[in-house]
């Protein structure tokens, strides 16, 4: 995007908003219940931020649903956490088909269960004509994993003569990247109080706002996700301009609607 471009879009709704869902275990383990309690409480949030973006018309979302770090976690909290992703593929995605949402998944799908890839691919192509919301989940996704990729990608391009190494760009590497074909990243949203990316949308995030909150994502709701759209509204992205620069811009927009 140009510069005038990108500083004319703000104050406005963001584009593009990724959520790091966290704090589901914390959130169960105040209420003495097991982590899995969490994860099922999670998928109501979830819902709730599906509709409330459909809602404003926001054109991505794209949600951390489990990272390539996850396998790390205790064999039974895996194993919960495939059965959940399958279990709501399988009972939302007709609702998601109505409401003209376009659902992606976003990483590394080799290391998922052959039912679980089957029902992806199932559920991709029911909505790949869509025209509303695009909805991303990133399961075994890292943000190193992405880059990689797509360096392997264009590698394979050099190695077949295709591509000169002097060629790539910034620009070819983003196209290889997921969600290449969507908005830039506007805003990332942490939710359970750690600040921290967690090897999510690195590349992506390179502009993105950033906005981390101590709600646990079970209890993210509508209010909770509006003020994180009207802390973006308030902010000034300088995209490396100084504030004067950025002034002069949206003046002379004013100036010509
Ligand atoms: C986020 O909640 C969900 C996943 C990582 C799958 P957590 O399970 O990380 O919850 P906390 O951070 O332990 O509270
Ligand atoms: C990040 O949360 C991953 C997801 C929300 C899916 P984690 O709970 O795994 O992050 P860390 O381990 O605290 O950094
Ligand atoms: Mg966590």
């Amino acid at each position: 995007m140009v510069l005038e471009a990108e500083v004319i879009s703000q104050q406005s709704l963001p584009k593009h908003v990724a959520i790091i869902m966290d704090g589901n275990g914390r959130w169960a383990q105040a209420r003495k219940r097991p982590r899995a309690f969490g994860h099922k409480k999670g998928v109501e949030s979830v819902r709730n931020a599906v509709q409330f973006c459909s809602k404003l018309g926001i054109e991505s979302l794209t949600l951390f649903a489990f990272s390539s770090e996850n396998w790390r976690r205790p064999e039974d909290e895996v194993s919960t956490l495939m059965e959940l992703f399958l279990y709501v593929l399988s009972k939302e995605v007709k609702k998601l088909h109505k409401n003209n949402v376009k659902l992606t998944i976003i990483g590394d799908l080799s290391r998922f269960p052959d039912s679980l890839q089957q029902r992806v691919n199932e559920a991709q192509a029911l909505t790949k004509d869509n025209t509303g919301l695009y909805l991303n989940i990133a399961a075994n996704y890292g943000g190193r994993w992405d880059i990689t990729q797509a360096a392997q990608t264009l590698a394979a391009r050099v190695a077949s003569g295709e591509l000169q190494a002097s060629e790539i760009t910034e620009k070819l590497m983003s196209e290889q990247m997921a969600m290449a074909e969507q908005a830039d990243l506007d805003l990332l949203i942490r939710t359970g109080g750690d600040y921290r990316i967690s090897n999510f949308l690195l590349w992506q995030a390179a502009y993105a706002e950033l906005y981390f909150t101590p709600t646990l994502w079970p209890d993210f709701d509508e209010q909770a996700f509006s003020e994180a759209i009207a802390c973006y509204v308030s902010r000034e992205r300088r995209f490396g301009c100084t504030g004067e620069q950025i002034k002069q811009l949206l003046a002379e927009k004013d100036a010509t609607s």
